[in-house]
């Protein structure tokens, strides 16, 4: 298929797919006790905008922790893997990526961006394209949660998979495992993936990361109530719901919610659906695992991923590691 822009573009999300996804996953989330949706559908055009502005947030320093460390190893990487392509899941802006895409050099090198956000992906690939002329760049819009098909990629020579900002701790725990397996089975012996990961710090710092002095963590949570207006043709007033981070030491996890502040109901017209909150009710709208580096390692190796290398910032409390499918 001919691209209109100037890269490879396969969109697995159009608007038939996107709309069957979003109501399968808002209906369940809006019916379940307590209420819990996916946070797949912060990311329209706003959404990611939001995520950026959280990037440089004094309380959020784990997405500038993993700067730091691919600034520091993003040579070690290349020189570990030798790989000529790279996928990387929720790619975003795919800031970060370029420092492992200048370290591997740029040109002929295959670099497979996946977002769910269309426009996130344009706008990174565009640039991309700009900067290193010489990058095969194929940008695939998918829903990881879903079995991945790559637009093909040349078979010889390895390939390294990157998962960074820590979005593997989007999964619960019991999902992770499935998931971490469905990378392995996509890997080769020689293919190498690179995961980002925020471990467990103090409750105060967690919590201020996801809910910032600035608001725009609030914002980024009720952008989900702005998505939900548009594409399911519901009623929600953003004023009318707080944002909350509770850290849940049982399950290792923040949970951003939006608390209701009156008893209401709310229609979901899309859905034929009509959502009693009572007044102080809680939503989770996302979960977001912190990990330990022997629980990381354990996860990995119960889904057959060999550590290779762990890389640490130990005053942030992130880490990069580099495994293979061994
Ligand atoms: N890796 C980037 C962006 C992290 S934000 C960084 O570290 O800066 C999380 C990204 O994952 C967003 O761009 C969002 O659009 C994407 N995303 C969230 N859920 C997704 C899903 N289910 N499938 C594919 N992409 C998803
Ligand atoms: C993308 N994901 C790993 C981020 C996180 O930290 O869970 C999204 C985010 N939500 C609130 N702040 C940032």
């Amino acid at each position: 298929m001919t691209s209109v822009h100037p890269y490879g573009y396969t969109d697995t999300l159009d608007a038939e797919h996107y709309a069957t996804a979003l109501r399968a996953d808002i209906h369940r989330g809006l019916t379940s006790t307590p209420k819990s949706t996916a946070p797949t559908w912060f990311y329209d055009a706003r959404g990611s905008e939001l995520f950026e502005e959280i990037t440089q947030l004094p309380e959020y320093p784990l997405w500038r922790a993993e700067l730091g460390l691919l600034r520091s190893h993003a040579q070690d990487v290349a020189a570990r893997t030798g790989a000529r392509a790279m996928v990387e899941l929720g790619s975003g802006s795919s800031t970060k990526s370029k420092l492992i895409i200048e370290a591997l050099g740029p040109t002929g090198l295959n670099y497979v961006p996946v977002d769910v956000s269309a426009d996130a992906l344009h706008q990174a690939s565009a640039q991309l394209v700009r900067d290193y002329p010489g990058i095969r760049l194929h940008a695939l819009r998918a829903d990881f949660t879903t079995p991945l098909v790559l637009p093909s990629l040349p078979e010889d020579g390895p390939r390294l998979i990157a998962f960074l900002g820590s979005t593997l701790g989007n999964f619960r725990r019991p999902a992770r495992g499935p998931f971490l397996r469905g990378l392995r089975d996509i890997m080769r012996p020689q293919d190498f993936l690179l995961l980002g990961a925020d471990l467990v710090k103090s409750e105060h710092e967690m919590t201020a990361a996801y809910d910032d002095a600035q608001g725009v963590t609030a914002e980024f949570d009720k952008n989900l109530l702005h998505v939900l207006n548009r594409e399911l043709d519901a009623d929600f007033d953003p004023d009318a719901f707080d944002h909350v981070a509770v850290w849940n030491s049982a399950e290792s996890l923040i949970e951003m919610r939006l608390r209701s502040r009156v008893e209401q109901l709310v229609k979901v017209r899309g859905l034929d659906l009509a959502v009693p909150f009572g007044r102080g009710e809680e939503w989770i709208t996302e979960r977001s695992a912190k990990f330990t580096v022997d629980g990381l390692r354990g996860e990995l190796a119960d889904a057959g991923l060999s550590t290779d290398q762990l890389w640490a910032d130990p005053d942030a409390g992130f880490t990069l590691t580099l495994a293979t499918a061994g």
